[in-house]
């Protein structure tokens, strides 16, 4: 293993690309290995050992590609999988955390609004968050199914997706939420509307940026980060539909990627 190496990084699809961006721009120079698994999203109403082995699945592959570090750019598998993945794997796995911190530090109302997959919010991780900021703020917790769908089709701005989006964050503004939580990486490509629909005044949370420095303090502390001068690239690969997923990613990402085939491995 060499600082050369590069990070793996993956999602149920093509919302981790909003960490990867945040990576991108925090750490030029390291190669990045980027796995949507679309063919298996959402992951969000999935049985959690399902989900558990599609992230070791992926881990699998982006160790055979020699990755140094994993990045769990999806906060659904994060709650399924990571205690697994940290269990197996002696290099460092860095995961998502909604960022109900920061939120509860922010709020002036009082209330904050947490945009999430059920199964996040469900899980035992979020819990644990609830238990510690519940106390002093208001948590409202909202599912959103249908929104990871319409991102994985690259459907960022139309009528379906506003109508959705103002069903789910219009009654957290109701009571008086002034600080919203992005807790599945597929949104913020929605935050552009989510803005429009709650207003100026409301505060949008993405902890990416956080994630993308989290990376760059794990890989600094164990003198892995590369030295080279040039740029870093990028490799895509996707488990889904090959004609659905390099439009989407091109959409996300920029234009003229080339995106492979994720040799996908029957998992339960
Ligand atoms: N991007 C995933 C997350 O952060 C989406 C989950 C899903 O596929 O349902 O939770």
């Amino acid at each position: 293993m060499t600082s050369s190496n590069p990070i793996g990084v993956f999602d149920s699809g093509v919302g981790g690309l909003s960490v990867l961006r945040e990576i991108r721009r925090e750490l030029p120079h390291e190669d990045l290995l980027y796995v949507a698994d679309s063919g298996h999203a959402p992951y969000g109403d999935k049985p959690g050992h399902q989900i558990e082995a599609r992230a070791v699945a992926i881990t699998e592959f982006l160790l055979g590609r020699n990755a140094k570090a994993i990045v769990v750019a999806c906060n659904t598998a994060t709650s399924a999988a990571v205690a697994t993945l940290r269990g197996r794997y002696t290099i460092p796995i860095v995961a998502m955390e909604p960022a109900v911190k920061p939120a509860a530090a922010h709020t002036k109302s009082g209330v904050v609004g947490v945009l999430a997959t059920s199964r996040t919010l469900g899980s035992d991780n979020f819990a644990r968050l609830h238990e510690r900021f519940g106390a002093d703020v208001k948590i409202l917790m909202q599912a959103c199914p249908g929104l990871v769908e319409l991102v994985e089709a690259g459907n960022l701005s139309g009528d379906e997706t506003r109508t959705l989006l103002e069903r789910y964050i219009k009654p957290l503004l109701e009571q008086h939420a002034d600080t919203l939580v992005l807790g599945c990486t597929h949104y913020p490509f929605l935050a552009p509307l989510i803005r429009e629909i709650a207003g100026p005044s409301v505060a949008i949370l993405d902890p990416a940026a956080a994630i993308a420095r989290e990376l760059r303090r794990r890989l600094d502390s164990i003198a892995m980060l590369s030295q080279a001068k040039r740029d870093g690239e990028e490799y895509f690969w996707t488990s889904g539909s090959q004609n659905t997923a390099r439009p989407v990613i091109a959409q996300l990402w920029k234009n003229g990627i080339d995106v492979q085939p994720f040799p996908d491995i029957a998992t339960r």
